[in-house]
């Protein structure tokens, strides 16, 4: 009996060795949006990062960003990367395109591998809106607004897949964090099966000035990263104007 026991742990231990030299990778995610900076971790780093070699992959590329703890000068995004003390990879003023996931390689006495490649993805979370504006996270009173939220994420499979299997959601919140859903008549939640896209559509009202709504993505229930936008209703300049106006044709009216 107890030798069997033994037995079954051997295997247990056997089979768990198996599973864990066959994965072979060890995988982050990091959520972001665009205009942010970001920290990559590398897991597997020596004490000394000339060793460390970053790669970045997406659909269309697949690059060395980093080789022996030096910066490549021909990356498109090369100006806005640095390495860290601690071999990560510092991203500055991230865009939509720089979605996608990088692994960390270290290399030990010239050519050998050491352990197994950090590989982080990375994914990019970003709004825009219908209206047209001066800044982007800031809409002008109208009729009607759409805005789009959409999360650039790298995926084998289909981005609903990679979705449902990393438990990654996304969704519009008011000020107070309360999620906006298509009960409330207000707002039309359109979210597109496999753009990774929710798209809120509203009609703007005379109190809506200042109203923020939010774009969240959770990644296993937990709030990754956000972007807010605010309404700034052109009502107060116009009335400034007008008030303006008004005062200077009195006071021409007093003077003659
Ligand atoms: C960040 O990148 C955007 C383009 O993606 C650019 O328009 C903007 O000026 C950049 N901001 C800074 C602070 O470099
Ligand atoms: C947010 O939504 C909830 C539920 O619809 C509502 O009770 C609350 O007043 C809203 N908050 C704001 C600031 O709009
Ligand atoms: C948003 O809603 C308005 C009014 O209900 C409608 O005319 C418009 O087509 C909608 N836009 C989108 C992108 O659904």
């Amino acid at each position: 009996m107890s030798d069997e026991c033994h037995l079954c742990l051997l295997g247990l231990i056997f089979l768990s060795l198996l599973l864990k030299g066959s994965s072979g990778v060890d995988e982050t995610h990091v959520f972001i949006s665009s205009g942010e900076n970001v920290r990559l971790p590398c897991n597997n780093a020596l004490p000394d990062c000339t060793s460390t070699v970053w790669f970045y992959n997406s659909y269309s590329a697949a690059v060395e960003l980093i080789y022996l703890g030096i910066k490549k000068k021909d990356t498109e995004s090369h100006e806005r990367l640095s390495l860290g003390s601690d071999c990560s990879l510092n991203i500055r003023n991230i865009s939509k395109e720089d979605y996608g996931y990088y692994s960390c390689r270290q290399y030990v006495n010239g050519d050998q591998k050491q352990g197994t490649d950090a590989r982080v993805y990375l994914h990019v979370l970003h709004v825009s809106s219908s209206s047209s504006s001066s800044s982007q996270t800031e809409i002008s009173a109208g009729r009607s607004v759409t805005l789009f939220c959409q999360l650039y994420s790298y995926a084998e499979v289909s981005c609903d897949d990679l979705m449902r299997s990393e438990r990654i959601e996304l969704f519009w919140v008011n000020q107070t964090g309360v999620k906006l859903t298509r009960s409330d008549s207000r707002y039309q939640i359109l979210s597109s099966s496999d753009h990774c896209i929710i798209t809120l559509n509203t009609t703007l009202l005379n109190e809506d000035h200042n109203r923020e709504w939010r774009c969240e993505v959770t990644h296993r229930d937990q709030v990754k990263s956000s972007v807010t936008y605010t309404v700034k209703s052109s009502e107060s300049v116009r009335c400034a104007i007008i008030i303006l106006i008004v005062v200077i044709i009195y006071s021409c009216h007093n003077l003659s």
